[in-house]
């Protein structure tokens, strides 16, 4: 049964013809549900999981217990990247919140607020953290993929000190506090009060854009995007950047409507898988490879904070894009005053690491995962950071930012022909590329996913790599190459001292090239396996070739070393970036 205990409310809404009579928090029996631990980025189930019973309310409730006393009184945000069930599930959310001592919560209307728009508004707003109802790239339905993860006061991903500690509570939780109120409208802008509880549904663009107003040279971009002899297209891939891409290229910096392409956010992102890359943006590659095509065009993941760039005909591997931002920085206002440091995830290709040592500024190696970025943004070390995952972002706010990325490139372009008159010679994307190699050389890279593998199968495969690196000291011949580090990559935060092992496998050879295994902290099932090829180039009569190419023999290697087709009975990669 039921025990309904203290505060009895009333509501007084301003706006809501909704009659609420009264609330009360009743504590509901529960018990715990196996399997709650989060991965790289939150929680991530199939959706009908989410929807079995207490499953989402077991995590809130724990995540609640979890932040205890500093909760209460507290006001937090709430939002999501659109796809099903994110509307019932604010729902459950905001009772349990106000049945845990919440003050007030600011839910993007229609429960939307992309990644980066969240961070910013925790920031903004300087709520005391926030959630995030999204799967990220992950497709969208009944029959697919749910997500939520919890963002902290800086706007950061939650901390694995936190993360833990909602795992320990997911085990032993018996009790959901839960306020009893209908449903609240989150359809229109506007503040329900509730006795001791405000709900307040905020436009989900505004803040972002604010700061974003005030990251770049809005009139720098304006510019390029009133020119003749400019097109671009962004691609929202029916996700959470279609409530953003109008207002912010269209409406606040005049691109023409046909710029913005599948800009509305759909449950199910249209059957469509939103992760930008060259796999699964279909429509925008078929573009941008095709006759004719503009000259620049981009595409951002479900929840916002993934991007990828294109010029025409041309391709900008992530690893590439944030090197090449950090270089082009003097195009950026917010970097006025310098960069502070510079960060890549370990699998990222080197590219950044020699922009860096050319500007005389820190350099940070991280693991997998956005969280690692935050320490180093808060000790005012990084400024620009990027990952090979399609994620690139700056200390604006605490998550990678996928329209922050497009607005960069935007205006590193904008910059590089502000002196090029209407219909003149157009620096391109593919000019500003082959400029930035032919000064740093290349880093050719690739990254072979192999998707949904038996993950006893994927365990094999590691177990076998790590007693191959186990083997080899440094100097030992692999194929060709020879080793420099065979590790198990292992990060200590310079800044709190916590580190983070068994990080991926990577072979580092003599010559600078990389073959580096992982499995995958983002999927919802099975395995899957990534493998990562890197291979540096300061010839630059192969700055052109393709990067497949380039790589074909370290790939082969890696792939004969790690025994992978035999352990999984793969022939090839599912997805190749
Ligand atoms: C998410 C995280 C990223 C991470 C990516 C890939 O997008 O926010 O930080 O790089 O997932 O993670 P995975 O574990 O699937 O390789
Ligand atoms: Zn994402």
């Amino acid at each position: 049964g039921l025990s309904t205990s203290a505060s009895r409310a009333v509501l007084r809404s301003s706006r809501s013809p909704m009659k609420i009579e009264a609330v009360a928090v009743t504590t509901l029996p529960t018990a715990p549900i196996e399997g709650q631990k989060t991965g790289t980025s939150g929680l991530r189930k199939k959706t009908d999981v989410f929807m079995g019973e207490n499953y989402l309310a077991n995590w809130v409730q724990s995540l609640f217990s979890t932040l205890g006393e500093d909760l209460k009184g507290s006001t937090m945000v709430l939002g999501g990247d659109g796809r099903y069930f994110n509307k019932e599930a604010a729902q459950v959310i905001l009772k349990l919140a106000a049945g845990n001592g919440v003050a007030k919560v600011l839910v993007g209307q229609n429960a939307i607020l992309a990644t980066p728009a969240a961070s910013a508004v925790i920031r903004t707003k300087k709520a005391f953290g926030g959630l995030i109802m999204s799967a990220s790239h992950n497709p969208g339905g009944p029959k697919e993929d749910w997500g939520i993860k919890f963002n902290y006061t800086g706007g950061e991903p939650a901390p694995e000190s936190i993360t833990d500690q909602i795992f320990g509570y997911t085990q032993s939780v018996t009790e959901l506090k839960m306020a009893e109120f209908d449903d609240v409208d989150l359809t229109t802008i506007g503040t329900t009060e509730l006795d001791g509880f405000t709900v307040e549904v905020i436009d989900p663009v505004e803040d972002y854009l604010a700061l974003l107003s005030k990251v770049f040279d809005m009139d720098l971009i304006k510019g390029l995007l009133s020119r003749e002899d400019f097109k671009m297209k962004f691609d929202a891939m029916h996700a959470v950047t279609g409530a953003y891409a109008k207002p912010i290229f269209v409406d606040a910096l005049g691109a023409s409507e046909d710029s913005v392409v599948n800009n509305v956010p759909a449950e199910d992102f249209n059957g469509g898988h939103p992760d930008p890359n060259l796999t699964y943006a279909k429509e925008l590659v078929a573009t941008m490879f095709g006759e004719d095509a503009p000259a620049f065009g981009a595409a951002s993941d479900g929840d916002g904070d993934r991007n990828m760039i294109l010029g025409d005909n041309f391709f900008i591997t992530p690893s590439d894009s944030v090197a090449m931002i950090a270089a082009n920085a003097e195009a950026i206002p917010y970097f006025a005053e310098g960069i502070k440091g510079l960060a890549r995830s370990m699998p990222t290709s080197g590219a950044l690491d020699r922009v860096a040592k050319d500007m005389g500024v820190p350099f940070f190696e991280t693991p997998t995962g956005w969280k690692f970025f935050g320490n180093l943004m808060d000790a005012e070390k990084c400024s620009i950071c990027g990952e090979e995952s399609f994620g690139t972002g700056a200390d604006h706010v605490r998550e990678k930012d996928g329209i922050w990325a497009v607005l960069a490139w935007l205006s590193i372009i904008a910059y590089k022909n502000k002196d090029v008159p209407d219909g003149g010679e157009l620096v391109t994307v593919k000019d500003i590329a082959m400029e930035h190699w032919a000064k740093y050389g290349r880093n050719f890279f690739s990254r072979y996913d192999y998707e949904n593998c038996a993950s006893e199968d994927a365990a094999k495969m590691v177990d076998h790599l790590k007693e191959v690196i186990a083997n080899s000291p440094p100097g030992t011949m692999i194929g060709d190459y020879e080793v420099a580090v065979a590790d198990d990559f292992c990060y200590t935060d310079p800044i709190d001292g916590s580190v983070a092992s068994g990080q991926g496998l990577r072979f580092v050879f003599a010559d600078g090239s990389r073959m580096i295994f992982r499995l995958s902290g983002t999927g919802s099932s099975g395995a899957t396996i990534r493998l990562y090829i890197e291979q540096y180039s300061d010839d630059v009569s192969t700055h052109g070739m393709d990067a497949q190419d380039g790589l074909a023999k370290l790939i082969a290697t890696a792939l004969e070393t790690s025994k992978l087709q035999e352990f999984t009975g793969r022939d090839g990669p599912t997805v190749i970036t």
